[in-house]
């Protein structure tokens, strides 16, 4: 995985079909999907229960791009040498799941993953000060996690440009997650945002058996934001 803040565009597959995500993600990365986001929750740290190691290596053949993985689970670190090796590019831990979250990036690093943190909307993004050098991408979370299909927290915009000014030109990726559309990508993207998680957006109207729209709605997505990007410059 080599760095760049070019958009990139990252369905969730949360909002794909649970009875065929082999062929949903090879459909989505047909249709221009940049990396693969895998939204894991346990029913305790969210109110939602979805999936697990075993799955994401299931999927992981499937996956051609980077395999992002998103642990919405508390506690974190039983669990990250699990998704390390079911194949996790970056592994993605929440500041709110647990006290050590310094040692939590360490040992994703360590496991061989690029190393994520996620803030919910309630967490100011100057509590991740102290941590960005062992920090490969922050998600801002845009809505409060554990659901898709979600309305976008404007107030999260403001947010990222203060994330995008703390980071600098340190080599951290900034991720948007919930209630991304092209009417929301562009406020984000000239905040600072350059991964953008997004997945009713990308699903509507499409499936397995007529994806057309998963590449219609991808590249709707992409030119809003990118057309903002050169906007911000
Ligand atoms: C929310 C998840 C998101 C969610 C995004 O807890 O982390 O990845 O699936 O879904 P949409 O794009 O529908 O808001
Ligand atoms: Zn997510």
């Amino acid at each position: 995985m080599t760095f760049d803040r070019s958009i990139k565009i990252a369905p969730s597959i949360l909002s794909a079909d649970f009875a065929d995500f082999g062929a949903e993600i090879r459909a989505i990365e047909a249709q221009g999907a940049d990396w693969v986001h895998v939204d894991v929750m346990d029913g305790h740290f969210v109110p939602n229960l979805t999936f697990g190691p075993p799955l994401c290596a299931a999927i992981r053949p499937h996956i051609k791009t980077v395999m992002d993985v998103h642990l919405m689970i508390s506690p974190v670190d039983p669990y990250i040498e699990a998704f390390a090796r079911a194949g996790a590019d970056v592994i993605t831990a929440h500041l709110e799941a647990g006290a050590h979250t310094h040692r939590t990036l360490q040992a994703i690093r360590a496991a061989g993953a690029k190393a994520g943190l996620a803030l919910n909307p309630g967490t100011p993004v100057e509590a991740a000060a102290p941590l960005l050098d062992i920090c490969d991408l922050v998600c801002v979370m845009t809505v409060n996690p554990g659901f898709g299909g979600q309305s976008f927290i404007e107030t999260q915009v403001d947010q990222v440009r203060r994330l995008r000014a703390m980071i600098g030109d340190r080599p951290i990726h900034i991720e948007i997650d919930g209630g991304v559309t092209p009417e929301t990508a562009p406020r984000v993207v000239a905040a600072g945002a350059d991964v953008l998680v997004a997945g009713s957006a990308v699903f509507k109207g499409g499936s397995v058996a007529d994806p057309t729209p998963y590449g219609r709605n991808i590249r709707a997505i992409r030119d809003a934001a990118e057309g903002s990007a050169v906007a911000a410059q």
